[in-house]
């Protein structure tokens, strides 16, 4: 992979409408000089396939991992990203991912990144969920496990959801997300000057 000076932002989106965000996230988080790369579940796609992304942002999936492999010597991708990027930030987070993640389920790249993520770098995750899903009981101590391994939670807001109900548990702001992860990689940076 090449190399460059600027830092490198990991997005993971999973299956939730919010994924249809991915390209305001993209651009905003390249605007303020990051370098990006995205990994997504095989339902997260469904939320991307209209999404208009620079050309050089590759989508990397199951797909292009699995095809990446075929012998020994081969790059086993979710292991090269680990490697690659300073920051992983999952957004959005949804219900079934956060549960993998909290259990050490890892059966796919999304999943496969955070099982074998860096403790010494930061790990950003952006639950989006139906209130629902959000006020079950398991929610919070997922969240909570995930915390107490140093992971820093972008806050869910309360708004319309895509599915119509009123309530918490949409994905943080766009920009709240990039502020995060500018403030992650740069903990004493003076952010009054975010692109755009
Ligand atoms: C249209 C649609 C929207 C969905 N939105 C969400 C969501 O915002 N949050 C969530 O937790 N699950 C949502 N789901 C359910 C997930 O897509 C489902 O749990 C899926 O298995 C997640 O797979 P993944 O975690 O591997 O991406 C949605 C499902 C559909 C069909």
């Amino acid at each position: 992979m090449a190399s460059s000076s600027r830092k490198r932002v990991l997005i993971g989106c999973t299956g939730s409408v919010a994924t249809i965000k991915l390209p305001q996230l993209v651009e905003m988080l390249r605007q303020n000089n990051l370098e990006v790369r995205v990994v997504v579940t095989e339902r997260a796609k469904h939320f991307l396939k209209d999404a208009q992304l620079p050309p050089e942002i590759q989508v990397l999936s199951d797909t292009v991992e699995w095809a990446a492999w075929q012998d020994r010597g081969d790059p086993v991708l979710h292991i090269d990203l680990v490697k690659w990027a300073d920051v992983f930030v999952i957004a959005p987070l949804d219900a079934n991912t956060l549960g993998k993640i909290a259990s050490g389920i890892c059966d796919n790249i999304v999943t496969c990144v955070a099982r074998a993520w860096d403790p010494a770098k930061p790990f950003l995750f952006c639950p989006a969920m139906n209130t629902k899903m959000w006020e079950h009981p398991i929610t919070m101590p997922q969240v909570s496990l995930l915390k107490s391994w140093g992971y820093k939670e972008v806050h869910c807001i309360t708004k319309m959801l895509m599915c119509g109900d009123a309530g918490i548990g949409a994905m943080a702001e766009v920009d709240t997300i990039v502020r995060s992860v500018l403030r992650a990689l740069n903990p004493w940076m003076d952010q009054s000057d975010l692109c755009p």
